[in-house]
């Protein structure tokens, strides 16, 4: 007997949290952010097998473009598609960017977001060429894959060149925290006597690019949030972090010192932590509560390198 597959089911997607109030999310919408680890990725979604897609739209233009031209490859005909986003972190764009990939938009305003609304028309604009200027790319003068959107995605961070240039001979098991492209992790794995690196970050953008970028098999790559524990990494040598910071904000330098605790935690006894930050950054209190002795190591550039033993 044979049985007739039919069309496989359409999936409703789902970029990013936007706020509730402002956009409903349809039950069992599948997320796709590379920010959230787990979540499925749009550019491996066949064209036409979405049903819809309510994204919150990344501040940065490349970026945000990129993630709109992906979602209007993968809907299907007529799917409806909402992007919003904060009228100061690209909100105000989102309408002229939707029409120029040939989109019919109707815009709303509320709570400092603009709202867009569209149907995927059955001709666009743009599309590819916006996901080719997104897409992951070797930034020549680094010698780095990276892909817009990525911390620092294009240049090296003052804060992890000064990390480089003071970074001590290392040995046994390490991780880099917040791995970003692998610019620390080419650099601690130099050293011969470095036998494990774990590369952790939350975007799987930067995961991804530091797998192309690190092709050493003492490597391995975490898609993962350090807020929470990593399965299977502990008892660590050395930690190497230059850790998340953005603005500066209160939430920031939270994050910054959940790091701080994180690596003390991933660290055997004697084990060692070099940390670089911003010197206006609050991590002494945090350093100096999670580890046994704690050293500025150097100060210049508006950082500091600090190194800890657990
Ligand atoms: C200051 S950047 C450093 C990147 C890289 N190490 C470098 O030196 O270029 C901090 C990194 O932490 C990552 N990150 C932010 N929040 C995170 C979290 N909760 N868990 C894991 N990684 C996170 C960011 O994606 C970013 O790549």
């Amino acid at each position: 007997m044979t049985t007739l597959a039919g069309p496989a089911p359409l999936i409703f997607g789902l970029y990013g949290e936007p706020p509730a109030e402002l956009a409903d999310r349809p039950e069992g919408a599948v997320q796709f952010s590379p920010l959230v680890p787990g979540s499925a990725v749009l550019e491996d979604q066949p064209a036409g097998s979405l049903g819809s897609m309510v994204m919150l739209g990344s501040p940065g233009t490349v970026e945000r473009r990129y993630a709109m031209a992906q979602a209007l490859r993968a809907l299907a005909a007529a799917a409806p598609l909402t992007v919003l986003a904060p009228k100061d972190k690209g909100g105000s764009r989102l309408r002229k960017e939707l029409e120029a990939f040939g989109c019919d938009v109707a815009e709303d305003a509320r709570r400092h977001h603009r709202i867009c609304t569209t149907v995927r028309r059955a001709s666009l604009a743009g599309v590819d060429e916006a996901i080719a200027a997104g897409a992951q790319q070797l930034v020549e003068p680094l010698g780095f894959w990276s892909q817009p959107g990525v911390f620092a995605w294009d240049r090296i961070d003052p804060g992890s060149a000064l990390l480089l240039e003071h970074l001590p001979p290392l040995a046994g098991r390490g991780a880099d925290l917040g791995c970003g492209i692998g610019i620390l992790s080419r650099a601690v794995l130099a050293a011969p006597a470095v036998t494990e690196l774990t590369l952790v970050d939350l975007d799987r953008r930067a995961v991804d690019a530091a797998r192309r970028n690190i092709a050493d098999p003492r490597a391995r790559f975490v898609w993962a949030d350090l807020r929470r524990e990593v399965a299977g990494l502990g008892g660590l040598d050395f930690v190497v972090t230059n850790p998340p910071f953005h603005d500066g904000g209160a939430e920031d330098r939270a994050l910054g010192q959940v790091f701080v605790r994180r690596s003390a935690s991933l660290l055997r006894r004697g084990g060692r932590l070099l940390l670089v930050a911003n010197r206006h950054l609050p991590y002494e209190a945090v350093l100096k509560a999670s580890f046994r002795s704690v050293a500025l190591r150097v100060e210049a550039g508006g950082y500091k390198v600090y190194e800890a033993e657990a």
